[in-house]
């Protein structure tokens, strides 16, 4: 496994692999990999010729009282890992690589960045899209995989691939959770024990909530209420939003179908948690 940090000797190396007929599989991270990262990294393993792992913590996705300077990271820990999941190279870049002095360029999508993440993290998904733009173009993926825990950036650069026709298949994997439903995070790093137990709140509200959908429930104000109560319940917990949307539209939804999202951010404590499902989630 090859551990490379200059865009250059990366892209060459993606473009001269490729000259081979060799097809590249990417996974693009902040690293600090858990099992859910690892799920990604198998199917990768398993699309591709060549598995291209990226580890950077990006720091124009993050606000200016977010946590880019705790983020957690572990590069030798994470090196065990991919090489266990059978990477071939993995680009670590520093910030200074990614964004020297003069970096002005930026990519937006707009309506479907609008609302959930994008409305308490503004500038978010720029940051996202724009950093998936410039890794897309330094690694050159035929096929690049992300989790579906990110529901809305999952949205966000299948929405930016199809819209500026880059020519990379994206691929879209179930939510990994721990035993007890937890989904995992990055960011469980930061929970004490006690909000570890608190945080199941929310996988316990998508619990609630497919129940009464899977007996019959439809109206969306109803199940949401349910999920909020469930929550409200949790002294630790503080509600960033909490809704149900039209998965491909990400529009409010009135009456819930299988393809409606419910998609939730609460702070446990001072750590923002994300979860999401599908009424009917075969994902
Ligand atoms: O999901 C993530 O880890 C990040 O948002 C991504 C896609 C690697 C961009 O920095």
């Amino acid at each position: 496994m090859k551990i490379i940090t200059s865009i250059n000797e990366m892209q060459q190396l993606s473009l001269s692999l490729k000259r081979e007929g060799k097809r590249v599989a990417f996974v693009p991270t902040m690293g600090f990999l858990h099992e859910g990262h690892t799920s990604l990294l198998r199917e990768g393993r398993r699309r591709g010729d060549i598995l291209v792992l990226s580890i950077f913590v990006n720091p124009i996705q993050f606000g200016a009282n977010e946590d880019l300077d705790r983020y957690p990271r572990n590069l030798d820990g994470d090196c065990t890992i991919a090489r266990e999941c059978g990477v071939d190279l993995v680009f670590t870049p520093t910030a200074g690589e990614m964004y020297p002095p003069g970096f002005q360029t930026s990519i937006r999508v707009r309506e479907l960045a609008l609302p959930l993440c994008g409305a308490s993290r503004p500038g978010h998904f720029d940051g996202v899209a724009t950093v998936v733009t410039k890794l897309f173009n330094i690694v050159q993926p035929d096929v690049a995989l992300f989790g579906n825990k990110d529901f809305q950036q999952l949205a966000v650069i299948r929405r930016m691939i199809a819209d500026l026709a880059l020519p990379v298949e994206i691929i879209g994997l179930p939510i990994v959770r721990e035993a007890d439903g937890l989904a995992m995070s990055s960011r469980n790093a930061y929970l004490s024990p006690d909000e570890r137990r608190s945080a199941l709140c929310l996988s316990r509200a998508i619990h609630i909530v497919r129940e009464r959908y899977a007996a019959g429930e439809r109206r969306a104000n109803v199940l949401r209420d349910e999920a909020l109560k469930l929550i409200a319940a949790e002294p630790a917990a503080t509600i960033d939003y909490l809704e149900l949307r039209d998965a491909a539209t990400l529009e409010p939804a009135t009456d819930a179908s299988d393809t409606t999202l419910m998609a939730l951010a609460v702070k446990i404590g001072t750590t923002r948690l994300i979860d999401n499902t599908l009424m009917c989630d075969e994902r």
